[in-house]
């Protein structure tokens, strides 16, 4: 939700905002702007849309200056325009301001700061945070021989009254070699290069333009010139702070030759799968193991319950892993949407692990829910895709995905990586338990066929293109699974809705029974997930149901079903795998499905309107 970007050094600024906003661009694309340092001022650009209308109004010979802080904006306190997209000013424009989070005060500061004077330009938060800045700089004396140390102290002033969260870059008209990065509850990292830092919401912008990264934890302010940088706790004053290897290779923020992000990342899938279980199947005891969970075998045997909480994609998967959890290490689980137990006061026995699961690691409810876990004594721990990120940080401990970089608003590989990753804890904690050698040794065996499943799925796409091409003007889909493909038709139905706007529902097909079926017509094509398994009959009969109905029928089938292909209008294929493992199989064909159907519809697949790849607000 919003991307920041700032840049501090003797280098032409302009170039890394540019490229680092378009790098942040799945954060929010509602408008953007950056503010250069040109020797006597700010020139601010600013624009409604996306980062290619910004860089189309720099024009050919944008600001020339070696300091300077970019936005891009996912509107959350008024509309997206120009007077709304940052950067915002403060004061009489001696401050300059980028700002991603929610500041929940706003009003009550607002209020008190135009009975002060000041005129504010525009309905966001964040200007808000502008003017008290410059309030509170005209209240803070110098310091003889440090004056960075009075805009330090100004700026610490100011954020000590906001209640939210923020991550935020600040520079000043009159000390234009300086700029302040903070941060409380939005994410923000530091590139530390030779002769200039740089500032960003996560580490995408920096790559190609230093491997040397600094995660800001909550409440640290950092201080850059392009002599140095140093960063301060708003408690322990001038802290030391790692500085880390950044390990993202640049090819994995490409599209490689892909039309679109959201292709790649589906047709990466074999490979995810691979990474998440590298190094993590001990074929020797066959299980799996973990080094980050920090938990020795006899606390993990001591488990009792089990939370699954995350949000969208990530619950549903946590959905899947309840199935699995139970099914294979027979410890009861439940899921939560996050931002539900957040607020809730669940009664959670002594010896549960909550786990939250998350692709961006940023995700507010997530984050929320396992700190407010955490505070009552359990254990919490991340299945995370982003290193490093705060929910990483925030957890006793994890798993991460290692699914590579997902640009693609609409989540996929990191679905079928969370499920594979679930799976094998499933595998563990099942082995310590009842589960015996052999059956996890054919378990080990049948995760380690998975990635050439998925491959063979993936050449369903011609037939899949066909289907979309039928059903593009559907205006209602339903997506009908049982057991572990219920989660599959939530995540199938999902897709569609976000990227092709077509009104979608998942159900458990013999719910649909229970209300959905007035729906069924002949203009609404339902979506069977319906491989051979133990529900296979019952999923046949409510297909039946549909027919009967003349509601049109899409099977997702295994080959040589002569039964589905006597009733389904049209069958797409997925071989046949283990039923524990069927979500990762066969999500691949929807995902596919809502991707055609979104582009024969002139939908913006990767960046689907109203919607952000990592949702830092509630
Ligand atoms: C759907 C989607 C979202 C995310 C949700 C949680 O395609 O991407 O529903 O799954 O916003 O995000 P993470 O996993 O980053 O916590």
């Amino acid at each position: 939700m919003c991307g920041i970007v700032g840049y501090v050094g003797s280098d032409n600024a302009c170039d890394f905002l540019i490229g680092g906003l378009r790098r942040l661009e799945y954060r929010g694309y509602d408008s953007a702007g950056v503010a250069i340092y040109g020797g006597s001022t700010f020139h601010i650009t600013r624009s409604v849309g996306r980062i290619d209308a910004l860089a189309m109004q720099l024009g050919a010979v944008p600001p020339n200056g070696t300091l300077g802080l970019g936005h891009t904006r996912w509107a959350t306190h008024g509309p997206a325009t120009i007077e709304n997209a940052h950067p915002h000013l403060g004061g009489d424009g001696e401050i300059v301001l980028v700002h991603n989070g929610v500041i929940e005060n706003f009003q009550t500061l607002k209020d008190e700061l135009i009975q002060k004077g000041y005129h504010f330009v525009s309905a966001t938060d964040s200007e808000v945070i502008a003017h008290l800045v410059a309030e509170s700089l005209k209240n803070t004396p110098e310091t003889v021989g440090q004056p960075n140390l009075r805009y330090l102290n100004a700026v610490q002033g100011a954020i000590s009254r906001l209640r939210g969260t923020y991550g935020l870059a600040i520079a000043f008209r009159d000390h234009p070699n300086f700029m302040i990065a903070a941060r409380f509850g939005s994410p923000l990292v530091l590139g530390v290069g030779k002769g200039e830092y740089f500032v960003a919401s996560d580490a995408s912008p920096l790559v190609g333009r230093t491997d040397r990264i600094v995660y800001l934890a909550d409440h640290q302010i950092a201080v850059l010139t392009p002599e140095g940088f140093s960063v301060l706790h708003r408690d322990q004053g001038k802290v030391r702070v790692n500085i880390r290897q950044l390990e993202t290779d640049s090819s994995e923020a490409t599209r490689e030759g892909f039309e679109h992000y959201m292709l790649k990342e589906i047709y990466e899938q074999p490979e995810s799968i691979r990474n998440a279980m590298r190094g993590r199947l001990d074929e020797e005891n066959a299980t799996a193991v973990f080094g980050g969970l920090n938990l020795t075998p006899q606390q993990s045997r001591m488990v009792e319950r089990i939370i699954l909480t995350g949000c969208g994609t990530s619950w549903h998967s946590g959905l899947v892993g309840e199935y699995l959890i139970e099914d294979l290490a027979r410890i009861p689980v439940s899921v939560e949407y996050a931002s539900e137990l957040r607020y809730r006061n669940p009664p959670i026995e002594n010896n549960t692990l909550v786990f939250g699961i998350t692709q961006s690691g940023e995700t507010a409810d997530t984050l929320a829910a396992l700190r407010e876990t955490k505070r009552k004594g359990h254990r919490t721990l991340a299945i995370c895709n982003v290193v490093g990120s705060s929910i990483a940080q925030a957890a006793d401990g994890g798993v991460y995905l290692y699914a590579g970089p997902e640009i693609g608003v609409a989540s996929t590989k990191a679905f079928t990586s969370q499920c594979c990753v679930l799976a094998m804890l499933g595998l563990y904690f099942g082995r310590l338990r009842h589960l015996s050698f052999e059956r996890g040794k054919q378990i080990i065996e049948e995760l380690r066929q998975l990635p050439n499943a998925i491959q063979q799925t993936l050449g369903c796409n011609e037939q899949v293109r066909d289907v979309a091409q039928k059903y593009q003007n559907a205006s209602t889909v339903l997506y009908l699974g049982r057991q572990f493909n219920f989660p599959t038709a939530l995540e199938g139905a999902l897709k569609l809705k976000e990227i092709s706007y077509i009104h979608a529902e998942g159900y458990p097909a013999a719910e649909m029974k229970h209300g959905p079926i007035a729906l069924v017509d002949k203009e609404t094509p339902s979506v069977f997930i319906i491989p051979r398994g133990t529900t296979y009959t019952k999923v046949m009969a409510n297909m039946e149901e549909v027919k009967a109905r003349g509601g049109p029928v899409i099977a997702l089938a295994n080959e040589d079903d002569p039964q589905v292909q006597a009733v389904a209008d049209d069958v797409i294929h997925v071989p046949q795998v283990p039923e524990f493992l069927q979500p990762i199989v066969n999500v691949v064909p929807l995902q596919l499905l809502a991707y055609h159907i979104a582009l024969l519809r002139g939908c913006d697949v990767d960046k689907p309107r109203n919607l952000a790849k990592s949702v830092t607000v509630e």
